[in-house]
């Protein structure tokens, strides 16, 4: 069969919210224009010079039936949950965290000179795994990958496979790839993603073309949800492009979601706010 490269099927330009405490941050997944991208619920740029914007950051809150994966590149995020984690993830540092059937923390902004540039991603957790035992994968800076390709690409591999090399994230439902790539002026990128996963890059720097050199120039920070195909090529402008390139598998599934909770059903959201009012969520 003919290799076909994935097209643009969206442009979204991410929008302000305020989250937590008063964290001012960018939204581009979870919004009235763009709800989900199954299997990924929500895609938060909490990037800021300007400590006012995020250090409030968000105390404590549950969560229950997703993964959230914090990517930081510069700053620091205190985090403690009442299971008794507790840490910092620091710049170049992932943490993903499987919520499973529930877990309560709270993930603190530190006010640095550098500020801070980092990035939350929900995925969504299949109906089977929703009450699963809570997970943390954290990673540092010198476990995650980092090759550089001919043709002007610096490539992070955070999760999935690049060139034989593969990312230190595993096991998680959706075979997500979640790939950190940055590329020199006129540098190209090409990378297969299995046909009908999802797929959508995240432009945070410079400008490039998504889906093949007739595609309109894209200038960041931009969210180009990708439709369907077999490879993704992304060629840089006349300045540098970094992008978070991020794929996985659809659930099709009902998505019943109410703030840090989703699930499948009304009936299991209102029995896990049941379980919050009656001091059980956490087990
Ligand atoms: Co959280």
């Amino acid at each position: 069969m003919e290799t076909t490269v994935r097209k643009i099927a969206n442009i979204i330009e991410p929008q302000p919210v305020v989250e937590g405490a008063g964290v001012r941050l960018k939204r581009s997944i979870g919004t009235r224009t763009l709800d989900h991208v199954d299997p990924f619920l929500l895609l938060d740029d909490f990037t800021s010079k300007n400590p006012s914007d995020y250090q409030a950051g968000f105390p404590l809150h549950p969560h229950r039936g997703i993964e959230t994966v914090t990517y930081l590149l510069s700053g620091a995020v205190r985090h403690k949950d009442t299971l008794g984690n507790s840490g910092e993830i620091g710049a170049g540092e992932v943490q993903w965290m499987t919520a499973g059937r529930g877990i309560m923390h709270e993930e603190m902004p530190q006010a640095r000179p550098e500020g801070i540039i980092g990035f939350q991603l929900w995925v969504n957790l299949p109906a089977k795994l929703k009450m699963t035992a809570p997970r943390y994968q954290n990673i540092s800076a010198n476990e995650i990958p980092e090759i550089r390709r001919d043709g002007g690409a610096t490539i992070r591999i955070i999760a999935g496979s690049v060139d034989g090399v593969t990312g230190p994230v595993g096991g998680i439902a959706a075979e997500p790839t979640y790939l950190d790539v940055a590329l020199a002026p006129g540098g190209s990128f090409i990378r297969s993603i299995s046909r009908g996963h999802a797929a959508f890059a995240y432009l945070f720097e410079g400008t490039a073309r998504f889906g093949g050199d007739e595609s309109a120039v894209v200038t960041g920070p931009r969210l180009i949800v990708l439709g369907d195909g077999d490879t993704v090529e992304v060629r840089a402008d006349n300045s540098p492009a970094r992008f978070l390139l991020v794929s996985g598998k659809p659930l099709h599934e009902p998505i019943a979601r109410y703030g840090p909770f989703v699930m499948n059903t009304r009936e299991e959201i209102e029995q896990t706010l049941r379980e919050l009012q009656q001091g059980t969520f956490v087990r």
